[in-house]
């Protein structure tokens, strides 16, 4: 963690103050009253919230809070596709669009209510024929198609445990992940596109098996004609199907027993599997999709990441079908075929709400203005953002092109580990260009010092949230020590690993990671996976792996690398370690810097210090030194 955190802010903010039609017809309404009752009692707050779905049976206790352990509706059965899916098929949303695909070249796939529950019930008939049973890890590593969610949703549906894996990361990374959660099964596809290129999927999967000895089956979607070849234990997604019954009666789960586990970067070269829960996940992502991003009937809404990471989890699959939304999923990319390709999918679809990255914002800026001017965008009603800071530069240019100065944008601060947003500006609140807003109705977040000490409006210090929230992550998977130091590197509070600064008026500015993670392109990547990718080339002896700030991509990556002795510093070895981390860990972790050097700043103990590496880096002051080696 960094000491410095002695941020000083100047409070000259623009503000902006939307439409008093918005908070008037928004399922929250007033922000402070509902944050006030909230306060008023926190467990009713959640429990009016969580009646207004379908439980098997009813909990016993909203929470049970066991310091630093959780547990929220205690002995509540339920089963989450039964709120995504039977209870809108069961009701008035039989016919209703759950889901709208597009493809790069134009292909367009529709699935009402009715037909997702069919297929989820196939396939998840379908697993529970190869014998997966309540409990089994199943891996899921596809690209952005419907069959990625019937696979996630069908897991649900028979009480399996999935992990799903970004279609990005590379064999070691995946095979890592494969073992780590035992998976007894990889669902995946033989190819994914991107920009008009198919990447082989299987190939990657086909060599991160080799030492995964748990996994017992790959299931293929076979996308591309001919058909590749399937060899022992694979099998084809649809002719797995074949035969099954739609009907799938869904597995009666705990409201604490585990819904899935998601990996995510950590200080160390391990990354930590997240495990969140059946009943408080649902719970909450339910009730920030309904109150925060207000999504009605008639809503057409976006959310432009993939469900590999926690964003598409509760943001594409699980939040907005649970409320019962039409969600719009796509293949493309913000810059293929041209720069206008996200814009003509708004006018094209009528899309209401709209929820990205910043990265892509300032891609968006870079791209010019005249290519969101060439569509009509006035279907949009909602803009949001997340992942990593959304600088006031992007929020206005946000604001102003896309959102045609009407739009509030919902900034949304939140982790893999708390399953839910957290901090934003609700609709109806005044927004400020540069801060994310204040702790939602349910949640209380604060900005303290490294003892836990409130800090004073104005100041920098360590974001915190003060008490369990029903989706906050349950442990890291095979570790829990790991969890354990989420609540107790600041005694009695989470510590979410950010620096931010307290607004005068409470608004929140979120700064950045205060430990060794760098969030590139709104991916989180461990300084310390990137480091063990290079030194598992045979060239390395030692690496050190810093952030710095990118204009485009909020950080980027810089290595520091000193070779193995009979090894020359050059071009092509640089390449050839930057093709080594692609393979290994995957695309979105490369360096775009390499450096050869002889040395690295190192503790007497032999720690690099890296911060002393980005100070050089930048040409900034490094701080306290007196650990430094000779
Ligand atoms: O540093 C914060 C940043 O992303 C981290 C969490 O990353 P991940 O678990 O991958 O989840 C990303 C999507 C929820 C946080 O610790 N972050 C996330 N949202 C914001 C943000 N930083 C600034 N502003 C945000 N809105």
């Amino acid at each position: 963690m960094t000491e410095d955190f002695d941020v000083r802010l100047v409070e000259d903010v623009k503000t902006y103050t939307p439409d008093p039609q918005y908070r008037k017809n928004a399922w929250m309404g007033d922000y402070q009253k509902a944050y006030n009752e909230f306060l008023a009692d926190p467990d009713a707050f959640w429990e009016k919230i969580a009646k207004e779905l379908d439980w098997i049976s009813p909990w016993d206790k909203v929470k049970e809070w066991n310091y630093p352990y959780a547990r929220w509706f205690t002995n509540a059965k339920l089963n989450i596709t039964a709120n995504c899916l039977d209870r809108h098929v069961n009701n008035h949303r039989r016919n209703k669009v759950a889901l709208i695909w597009r493809g790069e070249e134009g292909r367009e796939r529709i699935f009402t209510y009715q037909k997702l529950l069919s297929q989820v019930a196939r396939f998840a008939n379908a697993l529970r024929k190869i014998g997966v049973k309540k409990g089994d890890c199943v891996c899921i590593y596809m690209p952005l198609v419907p069959e990625q969610a019937i696979a996630m949703l069908a897991c649900a549906r028979i009480g399996a445990i999935h992990s799903v894996v970004f279609g990005g990361f590379g064999a070691a990374a995946l095979n890592m992940r494969i073992q780590d959660a035992e998976a007894k099964v990889v669902i995946t596809a033989d190819i994914t596109i991107r920009r008009g290129k198919a990447i082989q999927l299987k190939a990657i999967v086909d060599e991160a098996v080799i030492n995964a000895p748990t996994v017992e089956h790959v299931v293929v979607l076979r996308r591309r004609d001919p058909l590749v070849d399937l060899h022992e234990r694979e099998m084809d997604f649809y002719e797995m199907m074949e035969g099954m019954s739609d009907d799938c009666p869904p597995e009666v789960m705990d409201a604490e027993d585990p819904f899935f586990i998601l990996y995510t970067s950590g200080s160390t070269g391990k990354p930590k599997g997240i495990v969140h829960t059946c009943g408080g996940y649902m719970v909450g992502t339910y009730y920030t999709c309904k109150y925060v991003f207000d999504l009605k009937d008639n809503d057409i809404y976006w959310c432009s990441a993939d469900p590999g990471w926690i964003t598409g989890h509760s943001y594409i699959v699980y939040g907005p079908l649970a409320v019962g939304a039409t969600v719009f999923i796509s293949e493309l990319t913000p810059d293929y075929p041209d720069a206008g390709s996200f814009w003509s999918m708004i006018a094209e679809q009528k899309i209401t709400i709209f929820y990205t990255a910043p990265t892509a914002i300032r891609m968006f800026m870079k791209m010019g203005e005249s290519w969101p001017d060439k569509y009509n965008l006035s279907s949009l009603r909602i803009i949001g953002s997340v992942g990593e800071p959304l600088n006031p530069e992007a929020f206005e240019w946000y604001y102003r092109v896309i959102g045609r100065q009407k739009c509030p944008i919902l900034d949304t601060w939140w982790q893999t580990e708390t399953g839910m947003l957290m901090i934003t500006t609700v609709l109806g609140e005044p927004m400020r260009p540069g801060f994310v807003g204040k702790a939602i109705p349910g949640v209380v977040a604060d900005v303290v010092d490294k003892d836990g000490n409130s800090v004073k409006p104005g100041t920098g210090g360590l974001l915190v949230i003060k008490s369990p929230w029903p989706s906050m992550l349950r442990t890291v998977y095979h570790d829990d020590e790991r969890y354990r130091k989420y609540w107790e590197t600041i005694k009695g509070m989470y510590t979410a690993g950010d620096l931010a600064v307290k607004g005068k008026d409470g608004y929140i500015m979120i700064l950045g990671r205060a430990d060794d993670i760098i969030i590139v392109a709104g991916h989180n990547i461990g300084t310390a996976e990137v480091e063990s990718a290079l030194v598992s080339h045979h060239a390395v002896a030692e690496a050190a792996v810093i952030g710095k700030p990118d204009p485009m991509k909020g950080n980027s990556i810089k290595a520091f690398v000193i070779l193995r002795v009979g090894n020359e510093p050059g071009d092509n070895l640089k390449q050839d370690l930057l093709h080594h981390v692609r393979t290994t860990l995957g695309a979105i972790a490369v360096p775009h810097e390499i450096d050869f050097v002889d040395k690295l700043p190192k503790t007497r103990s032999g720690k690099i210090m890296r911060r002393v590496l980005k100070a050089q880096e930048m040409g900034i002051d490094p701080g306290d030194i007196s650990t430094l080696e000779e």
